[in-house]
């Protein structure tokens, strides 16, 4: 038995700690995704064109197949999703992969680090942290070009790209105290310090939307995994239903 809590205390003990000496891991709300929202995918795709497809690519997309799961036409993602154009300067076709223009040689030497693929970025992260991280950048005069840091990810080389929507803000410190009785300060919140075009629900929607749509990019199986999943539960009820009576119908005259 005391063996059986040892292990427990031993699998607990790290969450702990992480919690009291975390430092920068704020925001950390949840988000919830409803896999059937086309339109909140819609308008994250939308956001995503305009404002991270011109770093970070999605290639593992298509347009049209990304216009033909969230229910829109090929026209209106010619004139709504696709804002780059190919090498010979035409408009990028709808049947292309969601790649960004800017070139990895580029992107090293602007940001240090080539933004990643976001294709799969909501699996390997989690839609929690994709919807804290990209509500977390606040002003750091100390980062040198950007100006801005990001409370769930130290000293990342992206910039604050929705700037303009959510606007700026710092954030609000605690000191706390370890078990060795060190202080350290740690983020609690943060205050808008220059008001952006959007309201916070406003921007938080934003990003519900943003996520809701790499959640779907990193899984588009997933809506119809679940459909084919309840329809076979559904048939195998039937069919054993059937076989129960079946059996019934064979053996009724052996006895
Ligand atoms: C100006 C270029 C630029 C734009 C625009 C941009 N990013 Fe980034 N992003 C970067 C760079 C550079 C990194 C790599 C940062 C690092 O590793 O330090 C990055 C990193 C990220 C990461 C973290 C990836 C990881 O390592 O897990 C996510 C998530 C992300 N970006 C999402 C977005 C989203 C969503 C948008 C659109 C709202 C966006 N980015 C727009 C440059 C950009």
């Amino acid at each position: 038995m005391s063996r059986i809590l040892f292990i427990v205390a031993g699998l607990l003990l790290p969450t702990l700690g992480w919690s009291a000496g975390g430092g920068h891991t704020f925001p950390n709300d949840k988000v919830e995704i409803d896999w059937s929202d086309k339109a909140a995918m819609q308008r994250g795709a939308r956001t995503f064109v305009n404002y991270c497809l011109s770093c970070h690519s999605a290639a593992y997309s298509r347009f049209n197949r990304v216009g033909e799961d969230l229910g829109i036409p090929d026209e209106m993602v010619l004139d709504n999703l696709i804002f780059t154009t190919d090498v010979n300067g035409d408009k990028t076709k709808v049947g292309e992969l969601m790649k960004t223009t800017m070139t990895v040689e580029y992107a090293e030497q602007a940001f240090g680090t080539a933004p990643p693929d976001l294709s799969l970025i909501a699996r390997s992260r989690g839609v929690d942290w994709l919807y804290n991280y990209l509500r977390g950048f606040y002003v750091d005069d100390t980062r040198v070009g950007l100006g801005v840091n990001n409370g769930v990810f130290q000293n990342v080389g992206m910039p604050h790209v929705l700037a303009e929507l959510q606007g700026l803000q710092q954030p609000k410190y605690k000191t706390v105290q370890d078990s060795h009785g060190n202080e350290s300060e740690v983020i609690v919140g943060f205050e808008i310090i220059k008001p952006g075009s959007m309201t916070k629900s406003e921007y938080d929607n934003t990003i519900h939307d943003l996520v809701a749509f790499l959640d779907y990019l990193a899984e588009p199986y997933k809506q119809t995994r679940k459909n084919v999943g309840t329809g076979v539960i559904i048939f195998l009820f039937v069919f054993l239903i059937l076989a129960y009576l079946l059996k019934k119908e064979y053996w009724k005259d052996v006895h």
